[in-house]
C-alpha cells in the first residue's frame, strides 16, 4: 500500500498550501490594509499556481499506480477518495493552460467592467466582457464534453452529478405551488415589524450573536467570528474555521441570521472527518448540501416560532421599551416578513426562489445559444414582473445586482435553492427522529446539531447530494417537503391565508 500512503502524504502537504492560502484571504477581507492588496494578490497567485501545478503532477504519477496495483487492497471509503480524485484530475487535464489563463483574465476584466456598469446602471458598458465570458464558458462544456445539455458541465463544478434536466423538474414542480402561497399571503393583512427596527449598541448584539452561535454548538476554540461587508465562511481547515457577520444598529436581524446563516456552514466545516485532511472525504458534499446547512439553521431552525420562545426572554432585555406587550409568535412574524424586492440578496424565504428560479433560466438558455446576452436586461425585466410582479427600475437594481456571472460562476446560483429544498427534506427526517420543537422550546439544539454531524457533515464529498440525501431521508430530494414546511410555517403567520 506504499503508493496509497504516499498519495494520502503529498494530499497533506498540498492542503497545507491551500490552507495558507485561506488565510491570506481571509486576512485580505478582514484585517489588510488596502495598501496591501496588489502584493497580498501575487501571493496568493504564486501559491495557488504552485499548488495546482504540485496538484497536476503528482496525481499523474500516483494514481495510476494506485488504481492498477493497489485497489483491491483498499476499502470502499478509499475507493470513493480516488473516483472523485481521478474526476477531479480528469476535469484539470482536459482544460488547456491557456483556456485556463484566458478565464482568468476574462474574469478579472469583467470584474472591473461590471463594478463601473453598475454603477452607472448601464448595461451596454458592460455586453460585450458578460459576452466572452459566456463564450469562454460555451467552450468549457466543448472541451469537457457532455450527453445532453452543455449546462450539466458548468452545473457539475458546484453540484457534482447534478444535471440540468432535474434542476428543471424541481423548479417546475416547485414553480405553481409557490405562486399559490405567494398570491394567497398577497391578500392576508401584512404583518408588523416596526417594533423590530430599533437602535440597539454594537457590543449587546454581538453578544447576543455569539450567544447563539454557541448555542447551535459552533465552537469558539475551532473558529472565531468577525465584522465584513459581505459575510462569508472561510475554512483554513476543520479546527480553524472563520465566520464573518455585518451589523446595522437600527436592525438586529442582519446581524443575527448573518451569523447563524455563516455559523451553520461553519458548523459543517468543523464537523468534516479531519483524519482524511487532504482528501475528498473532508470536503463538502456539494455547493447545494453546504448551503442547506446554513438555510436550515437560518431558516427552519431561527426563524421558528420554538427559537423565539426560547430566546423571547433575552431578546427583549435588548429593547425592553418597543417589545412591552409584545410576544415570541410577534418576532416570529416580524422574522418572516414576505415581501417582493428587485434585490435577491434582500428577498424572503419564498420569493427569493423566483430570483433563482429567473437566473437559472437564463443562464440555461445562454449556454444553450437560444438567446444571446444582448437580450438580458429586457428578458430579466419580463421575468421580474411575471413572477414577483416587480417593475425594474434599472439596470442597476436589475440584470447587474450580482457578481457571479462576471466571475464566471454559471451553474451557481441554483444550488442556493436546492440548498433550502434540502434543508426542509433533512428537517422533515431528523423530526421523524427527535422531539425538535420540545427541543428549540428548550434552547437545546445540541441534538440536531449531532445528528447533522452524524448523517451529513462526517460524510464528506464521499457520496454526492442525491445519494446522501436518499440514504438520509429514503427518498431523493422532493420539493413537497419545501412546499409542505412553507404552508405550515405561513399559516401560523397569516392565519387568514388560505395556503392548503
Ligand atoms: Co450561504
Amino acid at each position: 500500500m506504499n503508493h496509497y500512503a504516499d498519495l494520502k502524504n503529498q494530499l497533506l502537504e498540498l492542503r497545507n498550501i491551500s490552507s495558507a492560502v485561506a488565510l491570506l484571504i481571509w486576512d485580505q477581507e478582514v484585517k489588510m490594509p488596502k495598501g496591501g492588496a496588489s502584493q497580498r494578490a501575487k501571493q496568493v497567485a504564486s501559491l495557488s499556481g504552485m499548488h495546482h501545478s504540485k496538484s497536476i503532477e503528482m496525481l499523474g504519477t500516483l494514481l495510476p499506480k494506485v488504481e492498477q496495483e493497489e485497489w483491491d487492497q483498499l476499502s470502499d471509503w478509499d475507493h470513493r477518495n480516488l473516483k472523485q480524485l481521478r474526476k477531479d484530475y480528469d476535469k484539470i487535464k482536459k482544460l488547456p493552460n491557456e483556456y485556463i489563463k484566458a478565464v482568468s483574465q476574462a474574469s478579472s476584466e469583467a470584474q472591473h467592467v461590471w463594478i463601473e456598469a453598475r454603477k452607472k446602471s448601464d448595461f451596454s458598458l458592460y455586453q460585450e466582457k458578460l459576452q466572452q465570458m459566456i463564450d469562454l464558458k460555451i467552450k468549457q462544456t466543448e472541451y469537457m464534453g457532455y450527453e445532453d445539455n452543455p449546462y450539466d458541465v458548468l452545473l457539475d463544478d458546484y453540484e457534482p452529478e447534478m444535471k440540468a434536466s432535474a434542476v428543471q423538474k424541481v423548479f417546475e414542480d416547485f414553480k405553481p405551488e409557490l405562486l399559490k402561497v405567494l398570491s394567497a399571503i398577497r391578500e392576508a393583512p401584512q404583518v408588523d415589524e416596526s417594533f423590530i427596527k430599533q437602535e440597539i449598541d454594537e457590543d449587546s448584539q454581538w453578544k447576543f450573536g455569539e450567544e447563539v452561535l454557541s448555542r447551535m454548538g459552533f465552537d469558539f476554540n475551532h473558529g472565531r467570528q468577525d465584522r465584513s461587508v459581505h459575510p462569508f465562511t472561510l475554512t483554513i481547515h476543520p479546527e480553524d474555521v472563520r465566520i464573518t457577520t455585518r451589523l446595522d444598529k437600527n436592525d438586529i436581524r442582519e446581524m443575527l441570521y448573518s451569523s447563524v446563516h455563516e455559523g451553520g456552514h461553519g458548523i459543517y466545516e468543523q464537523g468534516l472527518p479531519m483524519a482524511h485532511l487532504g482528501m475528498p472525504a473532508c470536503e463538502e458534499c456539494s455547493l447545494s448540501i453546504h448551503e442547506s446547512q446554513s438555510r436550515l439553521w437560518e431558516n427552519n431552525v431561527a426563524r421558528s416560532l420554538e427559537f423565539w420562545e426560547y430566546y423571547f426572554p433575552q431578546f427583549a432585555k435588548l429593547f425592553p421599551d418597543s417589545l412591552k406587550g409584545k410576544g415570541p409568535e410577534d418576532v416570529f412574524a416580524a422574522v418572516n416578513l414576505v415581501q417582493s424586492s428587485p434585490i435577491r440578496i434582500s428577498g424572503d424565504e419564498l420569493t427569493y426562489h423566483f430570483h433563482i428560479m429567473l437566473r437559472f433560466e437564463l443562464e440555461l438558455a445562454l449556454i444553450n445559444r437560444e438567446i444571446k446576452v444582448a437580450d438580458l436586461p429586457a428578458l430579466w425585466n419580463k421575468k421580474m414582473k411575471d413572477y414577483l410582479g416587480i417593475d425594474v427600475k434599472n439596470d442597476a437594481e436589475g440584470v447587474l445586482q450580482d457578481i457571479h456571472w462576471a466571475h464566471g460562476n454559471i451553474g451557481y446560483f441554483p444550488t442556493y435553492s436546492l440548498g433550502s429544498f434540502y434543508a426542509a427534506q433533512f428537517m422533515q427526517q431528523a423530526r421523524k427522529e427527535m422531539p425538535l420543537d420540545e427541543q428549540f422550546r428548550n434552547g437545546e439544539f445540541s441534538p440536531l446539531k449531532s445528528w447533522l454531524n452524524e448523517n451529513i457533515h462526517s460524510k464528506g464529498k464521499l457520496w454526492s447530494a442525491e445519494e446522501l440525501c436518499e440514504q438520509i431521508t429514503g427518498e431523493t430530494l422532493n420539493v413537497k417537503h419545501f412546499v409542505n414546511y412553507a404552508k405550515d410555517k405561513y399559516s401560523r403567520i397569516y392565519p387568514s391565508a388560505n395556503l392548503t
